[in-house]
């Protein structure tokens, strides 16, 4: 397994291209089942996570190229990916597959919609939570599908097909928004999806939908008006920039201090976040390339964060945030709404002799004047590159262990962060 070793301490300096949104990009590609045509999708992130979704698709039947290399490609420019669902040969999804990434889940809805059958495992829990799927399922019997839950599989059926429905949700789910999206799109009549998550992954899958044929109205909002079609087809569409990987590296700046603009990043995907920062003292600018972070000489000011649906603080970011309160003049409580159980790196960042103690669904942070390397491990993806932006700032060397997590979700971290000066290095098992 590899590991990444970092040696603390210097300044970020440089210009740190964002990626694609994997959050974005994985939902897109679930669309592909919907249409017998190709779906082209740009910007795609090479991620594991991309790699295990196309071995589940590859297992209903889809078809998938890869562009090679053109003139002129950066190195770290995003790959195209057409995908072809021409003939989906199997509504199932197996256990072995869909374990291994919750988001594997959401293919039931383009499944229901197009066979009028699907059989999908249960996702189970993860480090995070246990996140059920009650309301993706409550979404599609709104839509008329029988759900029936047997040995850890879901399997749903409407042989005459979905029929729209009014939808609402209870509390604000993202994967909730996208199967009930998926699904509208291809029932009879008309459907209104009331509380639907503003994130701009569902507004992208919105307008990649729209792109394939769709009737959605409502884009950005709570309400999402679908008029479902009898068919849709192909597309060309480009995957928005990752506000996630953005926000990480603002604050990977933030906490080393220097001058790092976020190459593609758009400011608006992510302003609660940017808002946050400016009140830490750096300097957020934006700028046509994209969002330039600065601080110089002044010390990291304490704020008190909770995360909440877009376009509040996101939970994607709150480990990351953690990261850089742990350096800051003073004491910071951060306030996780979203998951009941997304503090696993609070032991893992105390590693590097972070202050930092849990009450309920808060965690108080003791900001320290300085941090020391340590080897440290974590469970989920965003909790592991916390550690890399606490060991970019502690002193001496750090050891991240269980790289995997990161790979999931993080296009070429070393390089993006080694050219910008940091000391970073990835050591394979034998290295
Ligand atoms: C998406 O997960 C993201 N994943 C998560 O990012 C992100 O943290 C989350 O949205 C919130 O923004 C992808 O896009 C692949 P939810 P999702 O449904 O859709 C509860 C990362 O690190 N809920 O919006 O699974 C749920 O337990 C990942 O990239 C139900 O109660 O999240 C949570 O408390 C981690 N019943 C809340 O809703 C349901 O049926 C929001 O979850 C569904 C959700």
């Amino acid at each position: 397994m590899d590991r990444i070793r970092i040696l603390g301490g210097t300044q970020l300096q440089g210009t740190i291209p964002i990626s694609g949104a994997k959050n974005a990009a994985l939902p897109l590609m679930i669309a592909s089942l919907l249409t017998p045509e190709t779906l082209t999708l740009e910007n795609v992130p090479r991620l594991a996570d991309v790699r295990q979704l196309l071995r589940i698709l590859t297992n209903h039947g889809v078809d998938h190229a890869i562009d090679g290399k053109r003139p002129g490609d950066s190195p770290i420019a995003g790959q195209t990916l057409h995908l072809s669902a021409k003939h989906i040969v199997d509504t199932t999804a197996p256990y072995e597959l869909v374990s291994r990434m919750r988001a594997s889940f959401w293919v039931l809805a383009p499944l229901i919609a197009r066979m009028g059958e699907a059989k999908v495992s249960l996702p189970g829990g993860c480090a995070i939570g246990t996140r059920p799927v009650d309301l993706l399922l409550m979404a599609l019997e709104r839509l008329g599908a029988s759900i029936d839950i047997e040995g850890g599989y879901v399997i749903a059926k409407a042989p005459q097909g979905l029929k729209g429905a009014e939808i609402v949700f209870p509390k604000v789910t993202v994967g909730g928004t996208h199967t009930a999206l998926m699904a509208a799109v291809l029932a009879k009549g008309h459907s209104h999806i009331r509380n639907a998550a503003r994130e701009p992954e569902v507004t992208d899958l919105a307008q990649c939908l729209i792109a394939m044929g769709a009737k959605i109205e409502g884009l950005g909002t709570s309400d999402l008006y679908v008029e479902g079609v009898a068919g849709l087809h192909g597309a060309r569409y480009e995957v928005l920039p990752d506000r996630i990987e953005a926000g990480t590296y603002a604050f990977a700046a933030a906490m080393t201090g220097g001058d790092v603009l976020l190459e593609r990043a758009r400011p608006e995907l992510l302003q609660s976040a940017l808002d946050v920062l400016q009140l830490t003292g750096a300097k957020v600018t934006a700028t046509p390339q994209g969002v330039r972070i600065v601080r110089n000489g002044g010390g990291i000011q304490p704020v008190d964060i909770t995360t909440a649906p877009f376009p509040g603080f996101p939970t994607d970011l709150q480990a990351q945030f953690m990261a850089l309160m742990t350096k800051a003049e003073g004491a910071s409580r951060i306030t996780e709404t979203i998951f009941e159980n997304r503090f696993m790196h609070v032991a893992e960042l105390s590693r590097f002799g972070a202050h930092i103690r849990l009450e309920n669904d808060s965690a108080i942070v003791e900001g320290m004047p300085k941090l020391k390397g340590a080897p440290v491990m974590a469970t989920d993806l965003r909790a592991s590159v916390s550690l890399v932006i606490a060991a970019l700032a502690a002193e001496g060397e750090s050891m991240i262990h269980r790289v995997y997590h990161l790979d999931r979700g993080f296009e070429q971290l070393e390089q993006k962060l080694g050219a910008c000066g940091a000391q970073i290095e990835r050591l394979s098992e034998a290295g």
